[in-house]
């Protein structure tokens, strides 16, 4: 992206106010597209945003022969698998540091082809983002990996994959689905205790059961699946995405603003609502979506701790520590998912917001960074008046919420790396136009 298009002058201080609508979960939407690798069939998935992230797949595959159709406008991809084929390395290579999708083609490729070569990961700089857990449970299943260059690693499966007894020693999301996708058609039967259970890994098993798999899961989070011979293509219609609509929840109560956003849903934002609402932020669930806005009067601060799901979520804190600097007192947040994730609190600190990082673990929830020297705990201390500035984003969330307070503070700013934000929020500057925000 030229550094030019990679600019957003905002002038903040107007409230935003009005309506937009947010698509399917970027979190879901990528792993519903390399599950439909594991069928020889059509695969259509419906609700799909514009991103980066969907492109990015969408090249993956096809370097594996893969017909993908997207159709940006309607939303729909369609992904012909009949056909796979052993991709060529330094065409993979071109895709490195792209995002941490790629490794989930593990699996699936393994069942194809029997092997896979895996680019090197990108993803936010938000923590290690290691992948020994993916690597362990692929072993436990029957495949070899070996290092095969700096850019990646090269992955084979001769005699097939088999059923193992898999516990994660964190409920990691990525290893999670890896697990769920290469299981599936694997030889007997899978246990995997440990496990995250996030919505959108819940619409992955339904994607996959609608392939033909058989999986359940248990109260304590153990997922069972037995592996069977074949899957077929599916047709599905993504959840919406949680993490857009809460934050342009974070941006209504940062803004003073009144936001409906078309497409949320209740039941996946249960937490987040409940914060809202003790914030001093009022919502209203309508059948089509959910209207936040921010009452008028004083913010309260809150004390949280990210968790995984059905807690707080990690993707929600970003934004919403930005309308914690407008609420009146003392705001915790600890966060125990990520080891790096409050490194966008400096550019606020430097509009005027008060954020103190600590590396103590500010709350009771168990944490693995407890007697590390990551700074994951932060107090926020409101209201204090934002002034617009020079910002650089450093992630997706933490862009986002960059841009958030450019628009609650007072005054122009100049916000560069705004292309990293499309990876996450489809026409992001489109919504931004029709909530009336002052931006070139
Ligand atoms: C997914 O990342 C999401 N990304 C993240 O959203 C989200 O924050 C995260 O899940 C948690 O909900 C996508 O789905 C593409 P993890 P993932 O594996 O799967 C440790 C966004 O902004 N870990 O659940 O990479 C890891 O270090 C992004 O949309 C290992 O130690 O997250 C972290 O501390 C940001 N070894 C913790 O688990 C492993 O092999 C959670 O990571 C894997 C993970």
């Amino acid at each position: 992206m030229n550094s030019e298009n990679d600019v957003l002058r905002v002038v903040g201080g107007k409230p935003l106010n009005g309506k937009i609508k947010v698509r399917g979960a970027k979190n879901f939407v990528s792993k519903a597209m390399v599950a439909a690798l594991l069928a020889p069939g059509v695969s259509v998935l419906k609700n799909v945003p514009e991103i980066r992230d969907v492109h990015v797949v969408s090249d993956l595959l096809r370097l594996h022969g893969v017909n993908v159709d997207v159709n940006g406008a309607d939303g729909v991809v369609t992904i012909d698998a009949s056909h796979v084929e052993l991709a060529n390395v330094a065409d993979v290579d071109t895709l490195s540091g792209s995002s941490r999708i790629p490794i989930l083609f593990s699996g699936p490729l393994l069942h194809r082809l029997g092997e896979a070569f895996i680019p090197a990961l990108g993803g936010c700089a938000i923590g290690g983002r290691p992948i020994d857990f993916h690597l362990a449970t692929l072993r436990k299943l029957g495949a070899t990996v070996d290092k095969e260059h700096e850019d990646g690693i090269h992955i084979t499966a001769p005699n097939g994959l088999h059923g193992a007894k898999i516990h994660l020693p964190y409920p990691s999301v990525g290893a999670t689905e890896q697990t769920l996708l290469a299981a599936v058609l694997a030889e007997g039967k899978t246990e995997l205790s440990g496990a995250a259970i996030e919505p959108e890994i819940m619409d992955l098993v339904s994607v996959l059961q609608k392939m033909g798999a058989v999986i359940s899961v248990d109260v304590d989070r153990t997922f069972r699946i037995e592996g069977v011979k074949e899957l077929k293509g599916f047709t599905h219609t993504s959840l919406t995405d949680r993490i857009e609509a809460a934050s342009w929840a974070s941006a209504a109560l940062a803004t003073h603003g009144d936001i409906f956003v078309k497409g949320a849903t209740q039941p996946e934002m249960m937490t987040f609502l409940n914060v809202f609402r003790k914030i001093g932020g009022e919502f209203d669930i309508q059948d089509e979506g959910i209207r936040f806005w921010h009452p008028g009067g004083d913010l309260k601060p809150v004390a949280i701790e990210t968790d995984v799901h059905p807690g707080f979520m990690t993707d929600w804190q970003q934004p919403l520590v930005v309308a914690l600097t407008q609420a009146k007192g003392l705001s915790i947040v600890h966060e125990t998912v990520y080891e790096n994730r409050f490194g966008f609190t400096k550019p606020l600190v430097q509009m005027g917001a008060t954020v103190q990082l600590y590396r103590e673990c500010l709350g009771s929830l168990p944490c693995r960074f407890q007697q590390r020297n990551y700074k994951h705990s932060a107090v926020i201390f409101g209201p204090t008046p934002l002034t617009g500035r020079d910002i650089d984003v450093p992630d997706l969330r933490g862009g986002f919420s960059h841009l958030i307070a450019a628009l609650a503070a007072e005054g122009p700013s100049t916000v560069r790396g705004i292309s990293l934000i499309d990876r996450g929020y489809a026409d992001f500057r489109g919504k931004l136009a029709a909530l009336g925000a002052d931006f070139e």
